[in-house]
């Protein structure tokens, strides 16, 4: 619903849950400055938002501009904070004074040009509101859209630049979006590292700026696009935070500033670090959309948030909805060596235990026999893969499984024929070197024509055989931020270009290959981002499948993303990554917290561990609708304790999960109370022992841990008809 009130110069956007309000906020001249006031629980009268920006004037000696909460802050204009727009000017003016134009309104959510957003699928889900400022120097015209849904506790917010003016203009940064609050605030974000990604962090914001970011031209595995406010008392379940994630997948920053008079800001975007963007008479710029969740029932009420939406209204196409094949991957079966005979046999022990998908991940291609060579070069190495793809895939189906294959588009090894006819194809700088990372190089997305090799090359691949899934991996980062297509000065421009082109593909090969299931990946889980589930509904979490380690990237990950995102495998013991044995039965059962799969030789598994993969698999076929579209609750924090448990619940039924990761002698485990049942329903366990939601919420329910090290007990809550 939205509101303009006239008289008080208030556009108030809302639903039954939150309210979102933008002031018009005059100068001494008449001029309007827009101010966002709040956003929050529903008010009455947004109005009374403007009561403190009237204390607030000639208060202090200070510039009054440092208190006020400004929708798009620009630099050098008494603010003092960190901007949103920075605009270099012909004169090497950086400023720009926003003042108000206009506002439209329109039903539904229109789609940002060449950028992956949230989308409606009926007008009536949602409104947008455009609110026009213009720099009356340059005339250079901002565009802020805000979309609130009908029936979420969600503001997506984006801006476009449009310079109407006549002198070329430069820009510096151009954030996402600004949210204001006023008072103190604690910053959650996910952190990490290759192998140990998305690792929760709580810190006060502190009257200080921080950032989180990335300038690797990947939204990366330091840092992800994510991150909260929330007061110091707020928790789990309890009390008011603010998420606030970009639909990006390159170079962001986000910013959290809290000045001395404690009002907060939080600036979201593209890095400003490598960016910068020429913007000629009449040339318009989109920055990418941040959603940003409000919840009032601690981080997983603004989790589960998140979840919904990115799961109905991020995710797209044919698999959205579907149930996710269990798969099994040859990566750490074999690494680079394999040929077909391998290959079949472990896809043939795959579906004996009831595995729906074989999975043949990187050297299939070209001379690719470790990880020095090929990339680029997608033709089939008929040495290894008999008969090429046509053959190896009818194999696969005919032993009843459907089959996919591994890619890494975006690259180029030094050593193959593609670099050989095309070395200017590669990010560089003209007379520098061009660093290597895993030996190899990165085309240039940024280049029209190397998009279009990308297109032909993987549509080739696809249409090569019966291909039903996609793993599009990315395993370095940016070293040089040079494209050759844009160095007469614009090389400020590659990294953003990059990922325009890099859209452009993924929007061009999901269309062209509408029932194949992508799933991305970047050195395990370097982009698991929003920006990348627009166009594939599940990531690649971690290369690091040990199932301790696991507990702590899963529970992180699911601050922002869905379990129906998540790729999780059973592998070997010792854990290739951490080295640690856990047991087969906490493998699966950390698995089953996403999408179920394997990765390991199954020919030479034990008969009671393939026996215990077996009935898992059994138990996930029955439970994954559950798993994957139900209400995801934590309940115990692995960064808080030995013990983690989370639980799924739909309609018709609960999946309760826990995990003891070191035993202690004499270690007392209390009963673990469920969440969010309905009032009423009553449940039966696999074992025939019944309970009401009441008591699983009042007293909850005692899982059996074992006393020894990685116990694991999942409890499958059947609810019975009322
Ligand atoms: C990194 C991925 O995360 C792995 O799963 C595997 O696909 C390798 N790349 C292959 O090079």
């Amino acid at each position: 619903m939205f509101q303009f009130l006239e008289d008080k110069r208030i556009f108030h956007l809302y639903n039954d849950k939150v309210s979102f309000v933008l002031a018009l906020f005059p100068d001494k001249e008449g001029h309007e400055e827009l101010l966002m006031t709040y956003y929050g629980k529903r008010l009455d009268h947004p109005e009374c938002t403007l009561r403190t920006m009237q204390w607030w004037e000639g208060a202090s000696f200070d510039s009054p501009r440092q208190m006020l909460p400004y929708a798009c802050p620009t630099d050098g204009r008494g603010d003092f904070r960190p901007p949103m727009l920075r605009v270099l000017q012909p004169d090497g003016a950086m400023t720009a004074e926003l003042f108000y134009q206009g506002y439209e309104l329109v039903q539904g959510k229109p789609e940002l040009p060449g950028l992956p957003s949230v989308y409606t699928e009926k007008n009536d889900e949602a409104e947008t509101l455009t609110v026009l400022l213009c720099d009356q120097k340059t005339k250079l015209v901002v565009r802020l859209a805000y979309t609130l849904f009908a029936s979420l506790p969600v503001v997506t917010a984006s801006c476009s630049l449009v310079n109407q003016g006549e002198a070329d203009l430069v820009l510096d940064q151009a954030a996402s979006v600004t949210l204001s609050l006023p008072g103190s605030f604690d910053m959650v974000h996910l952190h990490g590292a290759w192998a140990k990604e998305r690792q929760v962090e709580r810190v006060p914001a502190g009257c200080m700026t921080r950032s989180i970011g990335s300038v690797r031209g990947a939204s990366g595995h330091e840092h992800n696009p994510f991150a909260a406010l929330a007061y110091p008392e707020t928790t789990e379940h309890m009390g008011e935070c603010w998420g606030v994630n970009l639909v990006y997948s390159g170079d962001f920053e986000i910013t959290v500033d809290e000045n001395a008079y404690h009002t907060t800001r939080l600036v979201a975007g593209i890095h400003s670090r490598h960016f910068t963007w020429h913007l000629h008479q009449g040339e318009s710029f989109q920055t990418p959309e941040a959603v940003m969740v409000y919840s009032d029932q601690g981080f997983n009420g603004m989790s589960q948030t998140y979840h919904t939406l990115y799961r109905t209204r991020l995710c797209r196409g044919a698999w959205r909805d579907r149930e996710r094949p269990i798969l099994l991957n040859n990566w750490e079966a074999t690494y680079f060596d394999f040929n077909s005979e391998k290959i079949l046999s472990i896809a043939k022990a795959a579906k004996a235990i009831g595995v729906e998908m074989f999975v043949l991940d990187d050297g299939w291609f070209g001379k690719r026999n470790d990880d020095h060579c090929s990339l680029g070069d997608w033709v089939v190495n008929e040495e290894k893969v008999t008969g090429g793809m046509k053959q190896l895939s009818a194999a696969i189906h005919d032993l009843g499984l459907s089959f996919g294959l591994w890619v890494e588009p975006e690259m180029i090894s030094p050593d193959s024929d593609l670099y050989r006819a095309h070395p200017d194809w590669c990010l560089h700088e003209p007379g520098r070197m061009r660093t290597e990372a895993r030996t190899q190089l990165i085309l240039d997305l940024a280049r029209k024509d190397v998009q279009d090799y990308i297109i032909s090359a993987i549509s080739d691949v696809i249409s090569s055989g019966d291909i039903n899934y996609i793993k599009w991996d990315m395993n370095r980062n940016f070293a040089e931020f040079g494209s050759e297509s844009l160095h007469d000065g614009r090389e400020g421009e590659t990294s953003h270009r990059y990922m325009l082109g890099l859209y452009r593909i993924l929007q061009e090969i999901t269309t062209r290959f509408p029932d194949v299931l992508f799933e991305s990946c970047s050195g395990g889980g370097g982009r698991f981002d929003a920006g990348m589930l627009a166009y594939m509904p599940q990531t690649w979490t971690s290369d690091d499948t040990d199932a301790a380690e696991r507990l702590r990237i899963q529970y992180g990950t699911s601050f922002c993303y869905p379990a129906s995102a998540m790729g999780a495998h059973v592998s070997a013991v010792p854990n290739h990554q951490a080295g640690r044995t856990t047991p087969m039965k906490m493998r699966c059962e950390v698995a089953l917290g996403g999408n179920f799969g394997f990765e390991l030789d199954l020919t030479k598994q034990s008969e009671e561990d393939l026996e215990e993969m077996r009935r898992q698999i059994c138990r996930v076929k029955e439970i994954r609708n559950t798993t994957a579209k139900g209400t995801f609750t934590r309940l115990l924090s692995p960064y808080e304790g030995n013990v983690a448990a989370w639980q799924f619940a739909d309609e018709k039924r609960v999946v309760f999960c826990a995990y003891r990761i070191l035993v202690r002698p004499n270690d007392r485990l209390l009963p673990i109370r469920l969440k969010g049942l309905p009032e009423g329903a009553t449940y039966v366990d696999e074992e025939g022992n019944a309970y009401s939601a009441n008591d699983l919420m009042a007293f909850g329910i005692q899982p059996k841990l074992y006393p020894r090290d990685y116990a694991s007990c999942v409890i499958v809550l059947t609810r019975q008809c009322d």
